[in-house]
């Protein structure tokens, strides 16, 4: 019998290279050995996003990254939070459980605070709804980034305050965090993000990708154009790369170009399967696979249910 992992994904708008190695592709090469799930958090989403468009729109996108990648939804139960009532269902519960100063300590919650912004009530018992996305899989391994430490935390403390008031129901899980390359470096050498505006698009055309790549920063020193090295370390080995940096040596340009060619190698092929899958095969993959995850999430919260009294 495979273990089973459960994750989780916002769907959060355009994917950069970091989201590639730091999230994608971990899942790839990991999924297949596991029994997997993976769910599209778009209630989560609710909680920062207030655009119908968007939130439509990127919930498609995300199903059809995930697929470009390299996902087969024939080997993963792909589906989307809102479409199974189980997890708002658990989650309430779960509410039930836990206390205001202990969801207060929420590092999302705090941040929120700590910016003068009002959280709303959903980013205050977030991490609850995403102790029900986990648990109702009784699941045993959850990837994630390393942001999301804290979340599984909650997770574990859930479970344990719900089984010490009525028995060994819920699972505790084992967080993983993903196994990436660390953090990938943006166009003016901090962290690549979408709120840096320093990103490589995952999907870019080729003229986009070039253009995000010629805007990288670089010193007039002569030297080795650190950013430029870092990007295109995930792409080749040292070994390849170092004479190509010192025959180049102070040709940033020359140096771009090339990163761009091997950027376009890698992407191109990722982003013609992308352009090929269209909406509806998105929503047959999504109605699938809620199917399945019912099955699942349907007996383990009967399993609650009756614990805690309202199974009748
Ligand atoms: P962003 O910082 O662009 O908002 P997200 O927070 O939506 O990205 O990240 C989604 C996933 O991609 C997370 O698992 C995160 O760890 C990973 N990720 C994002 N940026 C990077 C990066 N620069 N390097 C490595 N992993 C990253
Ligand atoms: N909170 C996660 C994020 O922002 C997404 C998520 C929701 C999740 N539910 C989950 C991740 C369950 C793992 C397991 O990235």
């Amino acid at each position: 019998m495979k273990k089973r992992l459960f994750t989780g994904l916002q769907p959060s708008g355009d994917l950069h290279i970091g989201n590639y190695y730091g999230a994608l592709k971990p899942f790839v090469d990991m999924y297949e050995a596991y029994n997997s799930f993976l769910m599209i958090a778009d209630y989560h989403a609710l909680t920062s996003l207030r655009d119908s468009e968007a939130l439509h729109q990127n919930t498609i996108n995300i199903v059809k990254d995930y697929l470009a990648v390299g996902v087969d939804p024939e080997k993963v139960v792909i589906f989307r939070q809102s479409d199974n009532p189980d997890h708002t269902e658990l989650g309430w519960i779960l509410n039930c459980m836990v206390t205001v100063p202990f969801l207060m300590q929420g590092h999302a919650y705090k941040d929120k605070v700590a910016k003068g912004i009002e959280p709303n009530a959903g980013l205050f018992t977030y991490p609850m709804l995403m102790a029900a996305d986990i648990l109702l899989y009784d699941t045993d391994v959850v990837p994630v980034g390393e942001d999301q430490r804290q979340h599984l935390e909650y997770t574990r403390e859930a479970v344990g305050k719900f089984n010490r008031a009525y028995g060994d129901v819920l699972k505790e899980p084992e967080t993983v965090i993903l196994d990436g390359v660390g953090v990938v470096p943006g166009t003016d050498g901090q962290k690549m993000s979408k709120s840096y505006k320093n990103t490589i698009p995952l999907f870019g055309t080729t003229e986009e990708v070039e253009k995000s790549v010629m805007h990288i920063v670089t010193d007039s020193n002569g030297e080795r154009p650190e950013n430029v090295y870092a990007i295109h370390r995930l792409l080749k080995s040292a070994e390849e790369l170092d004479p190509i940096y010192e025959t180049y040596k102070g040709k940033y340009g020359d140096l771009k170009k090339m990163l761009a060619a091997d950027l376009e190698t890698m992407i191109a092929p990722m982003r013609e399967r992308r352009n090929a899958i269209t909406d509806e095969q998105v929503r047959a993959v999504l109605a699938n696979g809620v199917i399945k995850a019912r099955e699942v999430s349907g007996s383990v919260l009967e399993q609650v249910r009756t614990a805690i009294g309202i199974a009748l």
